[in-house]
């Protein structure tokens, strides 16, 4: 009996020991504690708590850091100011819902939480370390949280943090840097969500602003550098009544990657590299010598690209001259007139920059632009107005009232309406004929053609946005009014807009009076001709047809979507024409035509070699993804194929004809259409079949196009001695069976990297999937040709029944386009 009893208890007790060394919980109780050699782990067991010493220090501090990664880098310290000098540190939570850091036999608190609202307090508290990395309090079998260590952060930012203030409760988070690498207190630098005037992130050091990383534009704080679209992260930016913050997600949660202020104060985003076993910086703050907060003083702005870095806002001239030459900019610029308002001045426009402080600006986040504009030019005191966010085309309004400090240039982003002197103004007029490489066009409102020349006129100003210049317009006068509105631009950089007016004369010259001879193809509006201007540069004239109903519509679609922009894999409008009932888009001319004749062409495709493909896939989706994320606006082109591929003397691949794109607003994902447009081989079955059609159908498209690229057979038409498959079925077979290289047409076998084919097809397959939720975005798929990491196996791809056109009202079945055939 007594040996059996023993024998229960050693039991017991091994059962007891086993179960505490092996069963990692992520969550204590009152009446559990955490020693200094205990750890609570995360339920995914991504992180880790417990205790540490940081770098070379031999201090004991509470933390959480990432369980895989060697060597152990913390996210987050409880006693940062307090260290344990031994290891008697203990962790709890207590009943009255506070965690507290203990140390030495008489349990001195090093640390503990507060727990503000005695309401709030807990029955039975306990303590869990969440996969996201957050510590949090809660109600046993509650999922609200009574404290939370989000709401506490040190010097790291992770993902699902908010950085921001709570107007409610009056919390504000403040990240701050650590002392050094062996030292977690908090150091000089930290960085948070300025909530004065237009709230804005800002990092200080003590309390001095080092860096503005500014207000978000709706994408992003563009005082950050410029990011590369990554996948892996979605952000999101809230403004309310109740509160303001910035928070991030990362969508594969496998993915390692947070935002960092490291001791020197320099902010940085890093991502673990598996392969490596090493942190790398995707970016990081202290990118160029314009990062300071207001090196160039009040009303100075910085460019990096100029030396020196400053200069004055234009209408503005250094306050110190001689400090200034000498690079002392601090001082700043003063108007070279003074304002004579309401009468005298005039708004001048300053273009893709950081807009200046906004924290004694006055803001509404639903006005528009012309609002703002009235709001500013009604009231004497305001000398600056500008949008909020650069989303949709633009919103809301900011007003500055003072000197405008720390603008600095950044690409692609916002303009900034400062109100000038009109003799100021008048001096940045540019010059017509000033120079022969810049040319000036008038765009002439009162000419008939009302609905295009509208539309033109937004599209130029657009053009003109991207541009950091000064572009003038009389103060106060309604814009129907103006007549004339000049602006100048130059030809030197390819990748400028140039939207000139072609006369009728001079096309009707250029294309021998629209002779046969001349004619390319017919496009979807109507027919394209060839024509050489008088200056020897060749150019495709895209004629509106006068008879066509639908190629009003979609001339305009064109119109609206081509000239706002701009990519080395689109194809470039260069001007227009209308002239009585003449309607003209003129583009660059592609001396190789289109892809589809090299592809699908016996002969011509040997000259197309592996390489050559895979630059045309790749460009075509860096196109595809400028349309869909890096433009300003989210562009669904709708109509990729082949015969839409031009190539330019190079073979460099530039989308063309956006007759049937449609533009998304920022939260719009998908849209829902009666009528389905497109071409049959590359429409994916949700669009052929319920009329939906995203992003993801272009990203459809795109994988048909890789397949046929690769394969150089068409989708449509697709025939195979031995299945009756289409060329995606075709193709996802030979994946499945291990053989896909087969589909390689076999000119090219000699000249490809099998590893590369392999992947592209891969690649291919992925974009051809049934379901549009499977399919990778564009981002992904760009990411997924430089990456060499392994890829998800491909579903079954959309499987088009032949004779699938019940609900597919137009469609381009001739697939003609304009570059398709060649001058008779
Ligand atoms: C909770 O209890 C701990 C110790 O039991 C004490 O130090 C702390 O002040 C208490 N907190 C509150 C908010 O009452
Ligand atoms: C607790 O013990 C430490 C040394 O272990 C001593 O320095 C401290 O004064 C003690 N505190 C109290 C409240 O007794
Ligand atoms: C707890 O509250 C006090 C006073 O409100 C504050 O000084 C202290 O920093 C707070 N501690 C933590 C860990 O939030
Ligand atoms: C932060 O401020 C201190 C004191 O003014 C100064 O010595 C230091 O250089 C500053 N650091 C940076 C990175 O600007
Ligand atoms: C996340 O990434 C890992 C490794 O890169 C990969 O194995 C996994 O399949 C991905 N998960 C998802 C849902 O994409
Ligand atoms: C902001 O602007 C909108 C539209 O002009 C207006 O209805 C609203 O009252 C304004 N809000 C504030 C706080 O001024
Ligand atoms: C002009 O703007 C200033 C600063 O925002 C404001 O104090 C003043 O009331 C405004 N004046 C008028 C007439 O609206």
């Amino acid at each position: 009996m007594e040996v059996l009893l023993q024998k229960i208890l050693l039991f017991g007790v091994v059962f007891s020991i086993l179960t505490t060394c092996t069963v990692q919980e992520d969550t204590i109780t009152v009446d559990q504690v955490i020693r200094d050699g205990d750890t609570l782990v995360s339920d995914d067991e991504m992180y880790e708590l417990g205790f540490f010493s940081p770098g070379s220090s031999r201090n004991r501090y509470l933390g959480i850091w990432y369980k895989k990664i060697s060597p152990k880098t913390a996210v987050w310290v409880a006693n940062r100011e307090k260290p344990i000098n031994d290891m008697s540190g203990v962790f709890r939570v207590v009943a009255n819902g506070s965690l507290l850091v203990t140390s030495g036999s008489n349990n001195t608190v090093v640390w503990s939480s507060n727990t503000s609202l005695v309401s709030q307090i807990p029955m039975s508290p306990v303590a869990q370390l969440l996969n996201s990395g957050n510590l949090v309090v809660r109600e046993k079998g509650d999922e609200s949280y009574v404290w939370q260590s989000f709401d506490y952060p040190g010097d790291t930012f992770l993902a699902g943090m908010k950085a921001g203030k709570d107007f409610v409760s009056g919390l504000e988070r403040r990240w701050s840097s650590w002392k050094s690498r062996d030292d977690p207190s908090p150091g000089r630098f930290s960085t948070s969500m300025d909530t004065n005037g237009y709230p804005q992130l800002i990092e200080y050091n003590g309390s001095v602003p080092l860096m503005r990383y500014g207000p978000w534009n709706g994408v992003t704080f563009n005082g950050l550098p410029k990011q590369l679209p990554n996948p892996t992260l979605t952000h999101e930016f809230v403004f309310n009544d109740k509160e303001v913050y910035y928070r991030y997600t990362i969508v594969n949660r496998s993915f390692i990657s947070n935002i960092y202020t490291n001791p020197e104060g320099d902010l940085v985003r890093r991502n673990w590299v598996e392969r490596v076993q090493q942190w790398s910086s995707y970016w990081s703050s202290y990118t160029d010598g314009c990062v300071r907060f207001g090196l160039c003083g009040p009303n100075g702005i910085c460019n990096p690209q100029n030396s020196p870095y400053c200069t004055c806002i234009e209408g503005f001239e250094p306050r110190n001259p001689d400090e200034w030459s000498a690079s002392q900019w601090s001082s700043g610029c003063r108007r070279k007139t003074s304002l004579d308002c309401p009468k005298g001045d005039g708004f001048g426009v300053i273009k893709n920059i950081k807009l200046p402080d906004t924290r004694r600006a006055w803001h509404n986040k639903s006005m528009t632009l012309d609002e703002c504009a009235t709001a500013c030019k009604s009231n004497c005191s305001c000398i600056a107005y500008a949008n909020i966010e650069i989303t949709r085309g633009g919103s809301g309004c900011l007003l500055w009232v003072d000197d405008l400090v720390d603008i600095r240039t950044v690409e692609e982003s916002q303009d900034l309406y400062v109100r000038m002197a009109l003799s100021d103004l008048r001096e940045y007029n540019p010059r017509p004929n000033s120079n022969k490489k810049r040319r000036t066009i008038i765009v002439a409102l009162s000419i008939s053609s009302i609905l295009i020349t509208m539309i033109l006129s937004f599209a130029i100003a657009y053009a003109w946005r991207k541009k950091t210049r000064y572009l003038v317009k009389a103060p106060e006068e309604p814009e129907k009014k103006i007549d004339e509105e000049y602006c100048s631009m130059e030809s030197q950089q390819d990748d400028d807009i140039e939207l000139s007016y072609f006369s009728l004369a001079m096309i009707s010259k250029s294309t021998m009076d629209f002779s046969n001879e001349m004619k390319l193809g017919e496009g979807g509006f109507g027919p394209v001709y060839m024509g050489v201007l008088d200056d020897g540069r060749e150019i495709a004239v895209k004629r509106l047809s006068k008879t066509s109903r639908q190629g009003v519509n979609e001339f305009k679609n064109e119109l609206k979507f081509i000239a706002k922009l701009q990519h080395r894999n689109l194809v470039k409008l260069l001007g227009y024409c209308n002239e009585g009932d003449e309607n003209m888009l003129i583009y660059e001319y592609m001396p190789n035509k289109s892809l589809d004749l090299f592809i699908f062409d016996k002969i011509r495709s040997l000259t197309l070699d592996w390489s050559a493909r895979l630059n045309i896939i790749h460009g075509i989706a860096r196109g595809i993804l400028y349309l869909h994320q890096d433009s300003r606006f989210k562009i669904v082109h709708r109509d990729l194929k082949a015969s839409n591929i031009l190539l330019d003397g190079d073979m460099n691949p530039k989308i063309s004809d956006f007759g049937l794109a449609r533009m998304f607003r920022d939260h719009e994902n998908e849209a829902n259409t009666n009528r389905v447009v497109g071409t049959l081989g590359y429409i994916p079955p949700e669009y052929a079949v319920d009329g939906t059609f995203s992003e993801k159908s272009d990203v459809f498209s795109f994988g048909v196009l890789v397949l046929e690229i690769i394969s150089g057979k068409k989708n449509r038409g697709f025939s195979h001695e031995n299945d009756s498959d289409n060329l995606l079925a075709h193709a996802w077979r030979l994946f499945e069976e291990g053989v896909a290289l087969d589909l390689l047409s076999p000119h090219m076998r000699d000249s490809c990297v099998n590893s590369k084919v392999f992947r592209s097809i891969h690649i291919g397959l992925l974009c051809v999937q049934h379901y549009a939720k499977d399919r990778p975005t564009i981002s992904s798929v760009v990411w997924m040709f430089d990456q060499d990491d392994a890829l998800p196996p491909p579903k079954q791809p959309a499987f088009f029944a032949k004779g699938l056109t019940s609900n597919v009202d137009q469609i381009s079945v001739n697939e003609v386009t304009m570059t398709n055939l060649q001058p008779r």
